[in-house]
């Protein structure tokens, strides 16, 4: 299993350019299914996750090619397989989210229940509900959802009893194949809902209010093709400049989206770092000083995401005085704790969702191991600021969700190898 070797204490320097977003790319891709005529994604990131979504496309019998460039042409007219296997859906949850566009396309699906995951039980009623809402027969039965509708899926009124980023696009895209108007209220509106409301759009859908609580869908007979540049990763950005602002740097984050990033930027001013903003350039000082901690509470957008609750963590460890970290998305979501600990940080728990981090002088080099994807990431900013030498093993965790990470450091000064063991 590979591991990555970070001699810490260099403070990151230079410009960096986002890749494309994951959390977008993975429901784009799988609201190609909706689509009678090929779909062609661009700026989809080079990710595990990724591979995994086309892997899952292809058994479902979808033609997919790369061209020269990278991009990525989807053509879902050749799919015969109406079955979302538990290898691929145990791997990756957002495979779930095929389950809404192959109900409302083929009207008959089986998708394996995603399960627990490391950082929460997740469970997934919210999409059954409102799919049943919408007139889908479901049974749930040797671990899969089968899910049927013999007269097509029909528009409602449907309010999710919580926000729920999976469950409003999965429900968004079945209802775009339904019969009449679907009202989703207490609708999720992060970035990338908006972003796969464009998509949809793109390729004939008639969708309005993504973005607010209310999103309202007005069903066609069928969707057609489209090309489609997927927006840049901000839980990427705000990982390196979170990074940058760890290790005393200065950093320049090219394509880097910051109108998906007002709470994550305001925070970072909180710690005491300069941030600029020109155009798509987000640029962060924090040469010559010491971060201030911060109390960090993780919300639905607009809020903080919980996908950065580690990595601001991890920059507490290392500021002035004392910050709480209070995680309200996941309910097991700080499996990183011990690891920073293992770094010499200071963390106390609370209780399970809230931790108090007390800045120490300097963190340590050690091994760690990675948890979870956000988790590693935490672990990567800990070391790039430790004194000394750490070893991450377990890092299939960032490949899912990190393009290029040691090329990308090392370009900004980092130490950082990749061991192949
Ligand atoms: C998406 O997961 C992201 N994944 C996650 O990013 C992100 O952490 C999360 O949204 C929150 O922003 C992708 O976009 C692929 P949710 P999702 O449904 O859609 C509960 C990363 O690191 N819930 O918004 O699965 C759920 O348990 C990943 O890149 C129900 O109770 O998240 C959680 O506590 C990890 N019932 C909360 O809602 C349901 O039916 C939010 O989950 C659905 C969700």
């Amino acid at each position: 299993m590979d591991r990555l070797l970070i001699h810490g204490g260099r403070p990151l320097e230079g410009t960096t350019r986002a890749s494309g977003s994951k959390n977008s790319s993975l429901p784009i891709l799988a609201a190609t299914l909706l689509a009678s005529e090929p779909v062609c994604l661009n700026s989809l990131p080079h990710l595990r996750d990724i591979t995994t979504m086309v892997e899952l496309l292809v058994e479902l019998g979808a033609n997919v090619s790369v061209d020269e460039r990278l991009g990525v042409t989807v053509d879902t007219n050749t799919i015969r397989v109406l079955r979302a296997p538990y290898d691929l859906v145990r791997k990756m949850r957002a495979s779930f989210l095929v389950l809404g566009p192959l109900l409302a396309r083929y009207g008959k699906v089986e998708v394996s229940l995603p399960g627990g995951c490391a950082i929460g039980t997740r469970p997934v009623d919210q999409h059954l509900k409102a799919l049943e809402q919408m007139g889908a027969d479901l049974v749930i039965e040797d671990g899969y959802v089968k899910a049927s509708c013999d007269k097509g899926l029909v528009g409602a009124n449907i309010r999710m009893d919580l926000v729920t980023v999976g469950g409003t696009q999965n429900v968004m895209m079945a209802a775009t194949l339904a019969k009449g108007t679907t009202v989703i209220e207490n609708a999720a509106r992060e970035p990338e809902i908006v972003e796969l409301a464009s998509c949809l759009r793109a390729m004939g859908a008639q969708i309005s209010g993504e973005g607010t609580e209310t999103i309202v869908v007005e069903g066609r007979e069928q969707l057609g093709g489209c090309m489609y540049r997927v927006m840049s990763d901000r839980i990427e950005v705000g990982t390196y400049l979170i990074a940058a602002a760890a290790t005393g740097g200065h950093l320049r984050v090219d394509e880097a989206c910051p109108e998906t990033l007002g709470a994550v930027l305001a925070k970072l001013g909180d710690f005491g770092c300069r941030v600029i903003v020109d155009g798509s350039t987000i640029e962060l000082d924090a040469r010559g000083f010491t971060p201030s901690a911060a109390d960090v509470r993780t919300e639905a957008y607009p809020g903080i995401p919980t996908d950065l609750q580690a990595q601001f963590m991890a920059l507490n460890c290392v500021s002035e005085g004392q910050g709480r970290i209070t995680e309200t998305v996941f309910e097991n979501r700080f499996m990183h704790v011990q690891e920073l600990v293992r770094l010499g940080a200071s963390i106390r728990l609370e209780n399970p969702t809230t931790a108090v981090v007390t800045g120490v002088k300097e963190l340590r080099g050690a091994q760690v191991m990675a948890t979870d994807l956000r988790a590693s990431s935490s672990l990567v900013i800990g070391a790039l600021a430790a004194v000394g030498t750490t070893t991450i093993s377990r890092i299939y965790h960032i490949d899912r969700g990190y393009e290029c990470i040691e090329e990308k450091l090392r370009w900004l000064g980092a130490d950082i190898e990749r061991l192949h063991v």
